[in-house]
């Protein structure tokens, strides 16, 4: 067995684990995948600046993300279609997380359910919101996030129409997947993979399904998502969603500074900058280049997350430099889960940490809250 040093070595794993159909749904972005591969390629041209002879002695990664305390500033994000990489893979990834003490995020695309997560945990987990046209059952996952005590609503604002992968058309994607002979055949080249989807129930979109109007089967529930999504969507209903939650509120997908001035006004407690994992809008900038513009815009009114690309610790502290206040993991903890379940989900974690705190080391600074754009190098 190959040892796994770095977040690569678990995508190659969940690559050799994991059926090629929801493999590629994870390692996809939008039509070219520009800004996919933009994500990850504007951290590397990011330089840090190398310090010496600074005390490196009792170092800490712990800080608050709207105020509540991370272990480090690294959260799970929401992830559609989880529990297909692995069996049970959102209530894994959520005790992963729990046991770490980093926020985990339930997509309301899930597999396991919201009730399923809270019976697996003890901390409260963070909720990620799309709105869909039928809005009583939009008010009834808040309610339900609610019941079962999630301590963040993250409504997610980039996907009100869907963009589109190549690869999920071509692989014909579902949940649960088709049998067909090429999905059959992929599914049984992974025989450990197999072998977990027998040992459980969960192969289906559990926050959905008996829960919304006229979705009892499988079948129905296609056409429902397909038509659901609300392409209505607007600051209005930022407004109500933010009453009926009554507590903190995230807002996902912001790109643009206007967007984000907006954002600040609207009362929510924090914004995502982020083009959804460059699943949607093609040829966008990534998420790192906008965040010092974003942050010297609002920074001071509205705390500011980001996500898209980050691959290693290195990338977390470039965030931080450039002024987000935390970051959101979605590929690697997949991969993590595809390649190993929760371990490989601890793990995802624990490379990270270890990279973030040495590189923070290097760069002169003992803890997370301290790092500022000093640690970046400019070229004079
Ligand atoms: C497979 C996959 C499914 C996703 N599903 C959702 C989702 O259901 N809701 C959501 O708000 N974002 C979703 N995203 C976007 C992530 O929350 C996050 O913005 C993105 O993954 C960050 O980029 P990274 O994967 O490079 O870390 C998804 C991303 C991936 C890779």
């Amino acid at each position: 067995m190959t040892t796994i040093n770095e977040i690569a070595d678990l995508k190659e794993r969940a690559r050799r684990r994991v059926p090629k159909m929801f493999f590629d749904y994870a390692d996809s972005g939008a039509w070219t995948e520009s800004t996919y591969r933009a994500n990850e390629e504007d951290f590397r041209k990011i330089k840090l600046r190398q310090r010496v002879l600074v005390d490196m002695t009792d170092r800490s990664l712990e800080t608050t993300m709207i105020g509540q305390k991370v272990a480090m500033p690294v959260a799970l994000a929401p992830t559609g279609l989880t529990g297909m990489q692995h069996a049970d893979g959102e209530m894994l990834a959520a005790q992963a997380a729990e046991e770490f003490g980093v926020p985990f995020t339930l997509s309301t695309m899930s597999i396991c359910s919201i009730e399923d997560i809270a019976s697996v945990t003890k901390k409260p987990f963070w909720f990620q919101l799309y709105v869909m046209r039928d809005r009583d059952f939009v008010i009834n996952l808040i309610d339900r996030a609610k019941a079962a005590g999630c301590s963040a609503l993250v409504l997610t604002l980039d996907l009100q129409i869907l963009g589109q992968r190549h690869k999920d058309i071509r692989n014909g994607l579902s949940a649960p997947p088709k049998f067909t002979p090429k999905h059959i055949w992929q599914m049984a080249t992974r025989p450990g993979w197999c072998l977990g989807m027998l040992g459980t129930q969960r192969r289906t979109f559990r926050n959905i399904v008996g829960h919304a109007k006229g979705v009892g089967d499988l079948s129905s529930l296609s056409v429902w998502t397909a038509e659901q999504f609300d392409p209505r969507l607007n600051w209005s209903d930022v407004e109500w969603i933010k009453q009926r939650w009554g507590g903190p509120l995230i807002l996902k997908g912001i790109l643009d500074v206007e967007d984000a001035k907006m954002a600040a006004r609207s009362g929510a407690d924090a914004i995502i900058v982020s083009n959804h994992g460059g699943r949607q809008l093609d040829g966008a900038p990534s998420s790192i280049s906008v965040l010092p513009r974003i942050v010297d815009a609002v920074g001071d009114r509205i705390e500011v997350h980001m996500d898209g690309g980050i691959r290693s610790g290195q990338d977390v502290l470039k965030a931080l430099a450039l002024g987000a206040k935390g970051t959101y993991i979605g590929r690697p903890f997949l991969y993590g889960l595809g390649a190993m379940g929760k371990a490989g989900v601890t793990l995802a974690l624990e490379i990270i940490r270890k990279e973030l705190d040495t590189t923070m080391a290097l760069c002169g600074k003992r803890r997370a809250v301290d790092i500022g754009r000093d640690v970046l190098y400019r070229e004079e």
